[in-house]
Parts: C-alpha cells; sequence; structure tokens
C-alpha cells in the first residue's frame, strides 16, 4: 500500500522557507500593454511652458509622452493593458488581480476590482498595491507569494498610472517627466527551473524619506472638511534632485541584491529593465553595476516615467521589438516613492506580447 503522502499542514516543518525561495514558482505566460493614443511632444509642451525640447531631452532622454483624454482613468488604461496580457496568455481565466497604481480612480474603493469585472472574471480576488513607481515588483512579488501559498493558480498583474491627472500643469519638471500607460503580465503556477519563473526578489523601503514625492491632499492625514484643498496639495511633488542621488544608490543596491541572491554575475544578465524615470538615472545605475549600454532597456523616450507602468511597458516593448528575447535573462529593478525599491530577476519565456 503507498504511503499516505504529507500534506502541507501536516509535513515535518523544516522551518520557515528561505528569503527569494518558494515551493511554486510565479512563472510569466503573458504579456500586455497600452498607451493612450494622445501623444504630447516635447515641443507642444515648449508653446505652453517655459522649457525646450532640448533641455527635456538632454537633461531626462524623453522625446515625448501620452497622456489619457478628459474622463480615462487608470483603470480604463489598467482594462486594456489586462486585456491584452489576457490574450497573450492564451486566454485562460486568472483566479486573482494584482493592480499596482498610484493613481486610483478613486482613494476608496480600490480600482483593481471594477477592472476585474470589467475584464469578466466573475467574483476573483482583486486589490491594488501602493508602491509608487516600484509598485509593479511589488506586485509581481505578491502575486508569487498568492501563487506559492496555493491561494491562486493563475494571476494578473497590472501596473497603470494616469499621471497627467496629478502633475500641476504650470510645473514644467513633472509636466515634462510624467506619461500615462498600463503593462500587465499574466502569471501561473509552474516550476523554479523553466523559463519565465520570478525570483527571487529583493524589495525595501526607506519612509524616513517620504516627504521626497507626495501627493498632500486626498487622505487621512489633511482631513477633509468638505472644502477643496489648496490647488498644490492636490499636485504631485517631488525633490527631483534628491530623488535622482537616492534612485541611483537604491537601484544599484537592490539590483546587486537580487544578483546575490540568484547567485548570478552581472556578466549573466542579458537586459536590463530599469524604471524609466530618467535616461541618466539609468545610464548611471548601470555604470555602477557594470552594464555594457547594449544591454540597457530604453524605452524611456517614447513614454516618459510612466510610474508604475514603467517597467512592464519597457519590457512589452522591448519583447515586441526582439530586444528582449526567449532565454534571455532579465533583470528588473524600480524605485520609487515611500521611498520604495525592489529587483527581480526571470529568464524570459517564450510568449508574444500583445500591444
Ligand atoms: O519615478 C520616481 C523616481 N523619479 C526619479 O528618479 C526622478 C529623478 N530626478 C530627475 O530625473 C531630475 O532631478 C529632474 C529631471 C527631475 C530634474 O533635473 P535636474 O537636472 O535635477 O534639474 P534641477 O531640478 O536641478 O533644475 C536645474 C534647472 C533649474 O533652473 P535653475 O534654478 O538652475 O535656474 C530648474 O528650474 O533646470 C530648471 N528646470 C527646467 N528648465 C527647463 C527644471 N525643469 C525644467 C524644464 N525645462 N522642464
Amino acid at each position: 500500500m503507498k504511503p499516505p503522502t504529507p500534506s502541507r499542514a501536516t509535513a515535518p516543518s523544516a522551518g520557515p522557507v528561505p528569503l527569494g525561495a518558494s515551493p511554486a514558482a510565479a512563472v510569466v505566460c503573458g504579456i500586455g500593454a497600452w498607451v493612450p493614443p494622445r501623444v504630447v511632444t516635447n515641443a507642444e509642451l515648449a508653446r505652453r511652458l517655459d522649457t525646450s525640447d532640448d533641455w527635456i531631452r538632454t537633461r531626462t532622454g524623453i522625446r515625448r509622452r501620452h497622456v489619457v483624454a478628459p474622463g480615462v482613468s487608470t483603470g480604463d488604461l489598467a482594462l486594456q493593458a489586462g486585456r491584452r496580457a489576457l490574450e497573450s496568455a492564451g486566454g485562460a481565466p486568472v483566479e486573482a488581480v494584482v493592480l499596482a497604481t498610484t493613481t486610483p480612480d478613486r482613494p476608496c474603493p480600490a480600482t483593481a476590482p471594477e477592472v476585474a469585472s470589467r475584464l469578466g472574471l466573475g467574483g476573483v480576488p482583486a486589490f491594488d498595491v501602493a508602491a509608487v513607481c516600484t509598485g509593479f515588483v511589488y506586485a509581481l512579488a505578491t502575486a508569487s507569494g498568492l501563487i506559492a501559498a496555493g491561494l491562486a493558480r493563475r494571476v494578473l498583474v497590472i501596473g497603470a498610472d494616469a499621471f497627467s491627472t496629478i502633475v500641476d500643469p504650470h510645473d514644467r519638471t513633472t509636466t515634462a517627466i510624467f506619461g500615462d500607460g498600463a503593462g500587465a503580465v499574466v502569471l501561473r503556477s509552474g516550476d523554479p527551473a523553466e523559463p519565465g519563473a520570478l525570483g527571487p526578489f529583493d524589495l525595501g523601503s526607506d519612509g524616513g524619506l517620504a516627504d521626497l514625492i507626495t501627493v498632500e491632499a486626498g487622505g487621512s492625514r489633511q482631513r477633509s472638511t468638505g472644502r477643496t484643498a489648496p490647488a498644490p496639495d492636490h499636485y504631485f511633488r517631488m525633490d527631483g534632485k534628491s530623488v535622482f542621488r537616492q534612485a541611483v544608490l537604491r537601484m544599484t543596491e537592490s539590483a546587486q541584491r537580487v544578483l546575490d541572491r540568484a547567485g548570478l554575475r552581472i556578466d549573466e544578465v542579458d537586459r536590463f529593465v530599469g524604471h524609466q524615470a530618467n535616461a541618466r538615472l539609468l545610464d548611471a545605475v548601470a555604470a555602477r553595476l557594470g552594464l555594457l549600454p547594449e544591454h540597457v532597456v530604453r524605452h524611456i523616450d517614447r513614454v516618459g516615467n510612466t510610474a508604475a507602468a514603467s517597467v512592464p511597458l519597457a519590457l512589452a516593448d522591448a519583447a515586441h521589438r526582439g530586444v528582449v528575447r526567449p532565454g534571455h535573462r532579465v533583470l528588473l529593478t524600480a524605485f520609487g516613492g515611500g521611498l520604495t525599491w525592489g529587483s527581480a530577476v526571470l529568464r524570459w519565456p517564450d510568449c508574444r506580447p500583445v500591444l
């Protein structure tokens, strides 16, 4: 007679699962992306703000960005990217939706349940993750946890942001940097050794520097009095220079930590998909890590900084153009308000992006 297989609950405990190890790996099996059709060039911005194409290109690497039309929300972007990722994954239903965003449709409720409903996913668990520009990497880790815990076998992970709805239209710096968009992947339960398997991760935060990136109004700290708060308090504010310094430091450290955890050398990384905040920032991180320029994925010139959408948009675009190819070892690293940062590694699977 076959001996009974010990269930997870009764199996002898081997202690906590080590950081980065997972009993069932989350495997990327589909990717999609969407940007709204309206393009805003640097020249168009220079017609209404005290800026120039030359300043924006040389200081940030951005040539244009996409922005939502009035009335179009983050949930609308997430829906489009989510639909495309599901199509890329072959259309099989998912059992959870995790949406990373800084610009939810409303402060309450979360945006993810409505997106799941509009995608026709029935009553699956759906929730938002708030980690600003690191949100997508945090959401990947969260979804991997759901899969490892046996709570879902397939998860839709979306990064979507509409920063044009929160930047001060008179602030030439933030208006020039940010753009709107959404990217999404489908994760399925699989084997840690197969292409597409995510892991290990590195995640971190420093709330002591929370004030470097803020929107002051709309939360519990600045209580609603029933009257509108002063306009600047509704806008996104960033101490660009300090954030730049922190981003270089934290992204480099996080990338190095995840490589150490994975037992990889930097010359084993084929493509670095870093948060597309500034082309100079990507150069600085790549130089510190010892990456060759041809290994750095660049998407910022065409879309700007799309916050939580930045990493999946860059990844989808690179996979679409053949810059990221099946079998490539890919390093994902993001940084954002919080402060927060995170990295993950995977070998790119054979999946067709839908854009
Ligand atoms: O997504 C989360 C992570 N975000 C980041 O990592 C962003 C990191 N920070 C940055 O990318 C850069 O700091 C910025 C692009 C935001 C700013 O570039 P910078 O080289 O740090 O410029 P700065 O803020 O030091 O400003 C230099 C000058 C200032 O003029 P003065 O005071 O020297 O006369 C600014 O007013 O550039 C001016 N400036 C502009 N000029 C023309 C700032 N924005 C603009 C603009 N056009 N759009």
